[in-house]
């Protein structure tokens, strides 16, 4: 579906990616350590970034300006930790996470390519919208001060560890939450299914409520 989407789309790919053509062969590069490197030499991390701000206008097509997706069932990649980043690009790459268009996509794009965009996404701000129903919000509060907090944080911005996901889409998070709870293989993850087969429907609507609601 959303191969068809960019495909009616007519999305061209970003320049900067187009002009790695030759540099493909990226699959044994240690993303983590790299993106370590990059950050830690100011010069280095300018010039990585400037490229990931580049690759980001393609990426905006789906994602959004700055990474604030105006698509429901799309997430906002602003401000999410950049180790969870890239280890979910690295996910779509070897098939642990499974997305047909971003898979594809991500094959195309260089290590160094992967670490800007990261980078540049983690420094943008996310926007905040209320919540559509406070009822189910306090109850999505009352949960996620029991359960997920204690990973994602009080203030659902993760850290290094985990993601962020205060303010995240509310269709892409219901999406990601019955990925994990169904186990179809679509995403896999055994924390995340322990956490998320305990969870009614009702439950999933009431954190979805509030989660993307978090500022
Ligand atoms: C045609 C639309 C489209 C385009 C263009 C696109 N994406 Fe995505 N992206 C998606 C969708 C849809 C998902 C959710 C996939 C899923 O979970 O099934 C996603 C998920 C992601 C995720 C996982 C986010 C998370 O919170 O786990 C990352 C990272 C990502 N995309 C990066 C990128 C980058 C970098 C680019 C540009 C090089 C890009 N995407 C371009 C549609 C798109
Ligand atoms: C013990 C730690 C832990 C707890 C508690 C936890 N999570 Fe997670 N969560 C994770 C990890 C690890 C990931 C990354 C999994 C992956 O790579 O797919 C994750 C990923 C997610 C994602 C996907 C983020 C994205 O951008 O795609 C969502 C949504 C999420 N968790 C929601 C929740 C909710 C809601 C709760 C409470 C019911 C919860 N989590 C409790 C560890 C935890």
């Amino acid at each position: 579906m959303v191969v068809l989407l960019a495909g009616s789309l007519g999305l061209p790919l970003a320049p900067a990616m187009a002009q790695n053509a030759q540099a493909r062969k990226t699959a044994n590069v240690d993303l983590q350590a790299r993106l370590k490197e990059v950050a830690l030499d100011p010069k280095l991390s300018a010039s990585v970034v400037k490229t990931g701000r580049q690759v980001a206008s393609f990426c905006a097509h789906c994602h959004g300006e700055g990474g604030n997706s105006a698509i429901s069932s799309v997430p906002n990649l602003a401000g999410q930790n950049p180790d969870y980043l890239i280890e979910q690009l690295r996910q779509f790459s070897d098939g642990r996470r499974r997305n047909e268009f971003m898979e594809g996509m991500i094959k195309a794009m260089t290590s160094d390519e992967k670490v800007g965009i990261v980078m540049f996404y983690a420094g943008e701000k996310v926007a905040h919208k209320p919540a559509a129903n406070a009822a189910l919000a306090a109850r999505g509060r009352e949960y996620y001060h029991k359960v997920c907090w204690q990973c994602h944080g009080s203030d659902g911005r993760g850290n290094e560890h985990f993601a962020r996901i205060a303010g995240q889409q509310p269709d892409y998070l219901r999406l990601s939450l019955k990925q994990y709870k169904q186990g179809t293989g679509a995403r896999v993850n055994p924390i995340m299914a322990n956490f998320t087969k305990q969870m009614s429907d009702n439950d999933i609507e009431a954190i979805v409520v509030y989660v993307s609601s978090m500022e």
